[in-house]
């Protein structure tokens, strides 16, 4: 079943989702987090860090990262992490799982990725951000469309769309690895946030259409408890 809750514009969407995240974080003190990197999550994080909300039991595991990139290197999803939800958050140390962009061996990582969040005893709420092209995490359109974490070789429509946070496309890095389909899927819940008219049509897929790995993100439309938080930009007029 997938819930939607509409938010007027960026900033509204940020508190909408960010409420939900307490909520849960009073339901369940040592919840585990997925959390998402990119535009969308910042007001998310922003207003959590004007909450001050006590974290100090909360696991947080990320959906993806980015292959050759240290966690020291601006662009990383580790470094956004540290800046802006393990640091002001008060995340401790070993509570903060990340695959390591500089492992030697991809999938040796990946193993070791999902054994660490079987252990923790699975995601309780998973984060969404959506991709223009329908993908969530870093799984791409194409015909595989249910794995575990898995190294991806990333699209040039996603290059050109993670961009901005680097200098071109081109410095963008080819590969990174991410949690899979499977991996988010097993998620307790699962809460989707998407901002703007530029996500409007993967957005529409999830609302009206049938599952399909051209779309990644419509496999949501298979798990029992989905949240989509969205402003009215993305929404389009349509709810
Ligand atoms: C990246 C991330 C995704 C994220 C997407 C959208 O590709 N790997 O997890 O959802 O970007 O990001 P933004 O919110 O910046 O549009």
């Amino acid at each position: 079943m997938v819930e939607i809750i509409r938010a007027e514009n960026y900033e509204e969407l940020g508190q909408i989702a960010g409420e939900q995240i307490l909520r849960q974080v009073e339901e369940k003190r040592d919840s585990v987090l997925g959390l998402a990197t990119g535009g969308t999550p910042r007001g998310i994080y922003r207003y959590l860090a004007e909450k001050k909300p006590d974290l100090s039991r909360v696991r947080t595991v990320n959906l993806d990262e980015y292959l050759g990139l240290s966690g020291g290197d601006p662009r990383s999803y580790h470094y956004y992490m540290k800046e802006y939800v393990w640091e002001p958050l008060e995340i401790g140390r070993e509570n903060r799982l990340i695959p390591d962009g500089l492992c030697q061996d991809a999938e040796e990582e990946c193993r070791r990725y999902e054994e660490q969040i079987r252990a923790l005893g699975g995601i309780d709420l998973q984060l969404l951000g959506l991709g223009e092209n329908g993908h969530i995490g870093f799984n791409e359109p194409g015909p595989a469309f249910v794995c575990d974490t898995h190294k991806v070789c990333l699209s040039p429509e996603t290059r050109a769309a993670n961009s901005r946070f680097f200098g071109s496309p081109e410095e963008v890095p080819r590969y990174a690895l991410t949690m899979g389909i499977r991996t988010i899927m097993r998620a307790r819940r699962i809460l989707l946030v998407v901002s703007g008219g530029k996500k409007a049509k993967a957005l529409q897929a999830i609302m009206g259409g049938g599952v399909t790995p051209q779309i990644p993100v419509t496999i949501l439309l298979l798990h029992p408890r989905v949240t989509v938080a969205a402003d009215a930009a993305a929404l389009g007029g349509k709810f």
